[in-house]
């Protein structure tokens, strides 16, 4: 019977990087989603951008630009880095959506319909500069209890005391500086507690883990409160439909913004939204999370989806917070690390198959030791797993042309292996991916045995022993076979390279189960190569310096970029690749127009007494006349290109979209011409 099943992630605010950390969760989830679907169920895996809130609308102010352009920025960002973690989504929104506004507004009426939502005026910090109310976080000063200054207004990292902002001595705003006055304003809450008799049974084991339903327990025993869902103007996020410059809190729209994703998928690609969302829905409903937002996802969720008359979910899947060498990220030690940064250095599968190793079921943080990360994916993939690959694919290939026997060679050795295939799927049911890591290990090592003692290269010496070597090696293959199939949800782009060189199509999870007999294969090449612990030392080297230069460095030109998309950053080269571009510091001497050219300037360079012709496209930012004299970076050692108008000697280096938005490269004062940019 094939399940309806729809999976989501929490969704990355869109005001920071990816790192590591959030990686956890997406893997995870991508793993678990990969595996039913090869197992043939219908499944699909939503995610979107939480585009809404103060820091958002801080943080766009701070950069000059509205949030949503921020938003539409690090939304780009963000996908591109999933990409490149292998992390496939059905849909990737944003929160800052119609679909998303509609859900809100009627989940919100719905529940405002049926009575649980109640007005009152509450009294808070609010920055007279600014003109706007304070959240805690942007309040700061000396501990009521322990007199540490500097400290924020809901609790003391001191002492540990938490208290509320008007308890805080010497209060001031983090944003303009001045002292906070008081102010009152009417909010809306959401009346949690009418839904606590349902609360009770559904926060159970049934629908989360132990350790979950634990905590739940003790927050029903503090009591549910009602839960303030506004927030005042100026405020980034959708205005409350009865209520002027009342907007809904990021919260109460950011779980809604998994509706809204799914809707969006549907009216895309004609799924029945109804189907997955409805009370009594036979679909089933996951939501993957951290620890920290049990609280948003197995109270308030369920509660506005019950007031609202919508389904609830069928479980929540809560996961630990990641650690690095044993300690918290941190961006002085080097170890808050970006997907940017990782990928800049090493290879994604790497980190999948880490975390995969060291996840299990349960809540519990996990540690990556980078040693130790470096040891294990390197004796375990390169030296187990691709190794079987390796020692058997060369006499397949040169002696029998890529053929494989006709009949297995162990054939009870095979069925052993197969076997184990229904265990290891109920293991990525229960998301148990360590076992099933540690399962398929023990497999590769008895597959290595079983080689070391069938002994093929001896046996390749011996004229009359052909058929044998071929068998053996056939049964390597088909062991390797099964084992990378096993592993395809977390290893998908290793599969896939298994499968090329297996020569055959896209496999799912039963097609392993036949041996693969009789039939060519292709040449075998490197599956994966090992980690290099140079490249390890240089993602913390880097992970510390983006801290101190804060991203994009300054680049002087005519006018400041407005807006711009970052594009993902390219495929890594080797340092050889780099060292082969010879950069010059170059004097433009003379700039011309070009005749009938569009963008094209005719620029004279002096290299350092070597003189260049180059056609270069700024036109359409630069005034030739502003050109002449100024010192540039030019790639000195591309060959001459034939262009139109004449030969191109070199090129020069300018950033930006392109149009009026290009800026010549500048080097600070000092450098001199022909002087090498190293
Ligand atoms: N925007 C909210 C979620 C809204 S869901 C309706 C949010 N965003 S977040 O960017 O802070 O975190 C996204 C997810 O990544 C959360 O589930 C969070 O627990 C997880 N993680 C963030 N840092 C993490 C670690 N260091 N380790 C493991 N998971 C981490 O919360
Ligand atoms: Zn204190």
């Amino acid at each position: 019977m094939t399940r309806k099943i729809l999976v989501t992630s929490a969704l990355p605010y869109a005001n920071g990087p990816i790192h590591l950390g959030h990686l956890v969760e997406y893997i995870q989830t991508d793993i678990w989603v990969r595996f039913q679907k090869l197992q043939g169920n219908e499944c699909y895996y939503v995610c979107a951008d939480d585009a809404h809130g103060t820091p958002i609308m801080l943080k766009a102010r701070e950069q000059g630009i509205t949030p949503e352009e921020l938003i539409e920025r690090f939304g780009t960002e963000h996908q591109a880095d999933f990409a490149a973690f292998l992390i496939e989504f059905d849909n990737y929104y944003t929160t800052h959506s119609a679909e998303n506004r509609h859900f809100a507004t009627l989940i919100y009426e719905r529940l405002r319909d049926a009575g649980h939502i109640e007005r009152r005026e509450i009294t808070q910090a609010f920055d007279p500069q600014m003109n706007m109310f304070l959240p805690d976080r942007y309040i700061k000063g000396t501990c009521p209890r322990c007199a540490a200054s500097d400290q924020y207004g809901d609790n003391c990292e001191v002492c540990g005391a938490s208290y509320s902002p008007g308890e805080l001595k010497d209060p001031v705003s983090v944003l303009s500086g001045v002292r906070p006055v008081e102010r009152t304003s009417e909010h809306f809450f959401f009346r949690l507690q009418d839904f606590e008799s349902m609360l009770r049974e559904w926060a159970n084991p049934a629908h989360t883990q132990e350790e979950v339903a634990n905590k739940l327990k003790e927050w029903f025993d503090e009591g549910l409160k009602s839960w303030d869902i506004s927030r005042d103007a100026p405020y980034f996020g959708f205005e409350i439909p009865d209520a002027p410059n009342k907007y809904f809190y990021v919260w109460l729209d950011a779980p809604i913004g998994y509706m809204a994703s799914f809707k969006n998928l549907c009216d895309r690609t004609g799924l029945d939204f109804d189907t997955f969302w409805l009370p009594g829905s036979e679909a089933e409903l996951y939501h993957f999370i951290g620890k920290d937002i049990v609280y948003f996802h197995a109270l308030f969720w369920p509660a506005m989806l019950e007031g609202a008359g919508f389904r609830k979910p069928t479980r929540l899947f809560a996961h630990g917070f990641l650690t690095v060498n044993g300690q918290k990220m941190s961006k002085s030690r080097g170890t808050f690390i970006t997907a940017r940064t990782y990928l800049h250095h090493l290879n994604p599968e790497y980190l999948r198959y880490y975390f995969a190793a060291k996840l299990g079921s349960g809540v519990h943080d996990l540690d990556l030791n980078l040693e130790d990360f470096a040891q294990r994916v390197n004796a375990d993939l390169v030296g187990k797993l691709v190794n079987i690959a390796s020692r058997c694919a060369g006499f397949i290939e040169k002696r029998f042309a890529g053929r494989l026997s006709a009949t297995l060679a162990a054939p009870a050795l095979y069925r052993k292996f197969t076997a184990q295939g229904a265990q290891i799927a109920e293991l990525y049911e229960k998301r148990e991916y360590g076992r099933v890591v540690r399962q398929v290990m023990a497999l590769s090592d008895e597959a290595n045995q079983y080689i070391d003692q069938q002994k093929p290269w001896l046996l390749a010496k011996q004229a009359d022993q052909a058929d044998q070597v071929q068998m053996i090696c056939t049964m390597g293959i088909n062991l390797f076979r099964l084992l990378t199939a096993y592993l395809k949800p977390i290893l998908p782009r290793m599969a896939q390279r298994a499968e090329a060189f297996l020569n055959l199509p896209a496999q799912n999870w039963d097609d392993a189960s036949r041996p693969l007999l009789d039939h060519t294969i292709n040449a075998f090449t490197p599956l994966m190569t090992r980690v290099d612990k140079a490249d390890i030392e240089r993602m913390i080297e880097q992970s510390q310096e983006t801290l101190t230069q804060g991203g994009i460095s300054a680049m002087t030109g005519p006018s400041a970029a407005t807006s711009f998309t970052l594009e993902p950053i390219a495929e890594p080269i080797d340092y050889e690749q780099f060292a082969r571009i010879d950069l010059r510091i170059a004097r433009i001497t003379e700039a011309r127009l070009v005749d009938g050219a569009e963008r094209l300037l005719r620029l004279s360079l002096d290299l350092g007494g070597e003189r260049r012709m180059v056609f270069a496209g700024l036109k359409t930012a630069y005034d030739p006349a502003d050109l002449e004299g100024r010192l540039t970076v030019v790639v000195a050692n591309l060959k001459p290109r034939k262009m139109r108008f004449g030969v191109s000697e070199g090129m020069l280096l300018a950033a930006g979209p392109g149009g009026k938005e290009l800026w010549l490269l500048e080097p600070d004062a000092g450098a001199q011409p022909g002087m090498r940019v190293r």
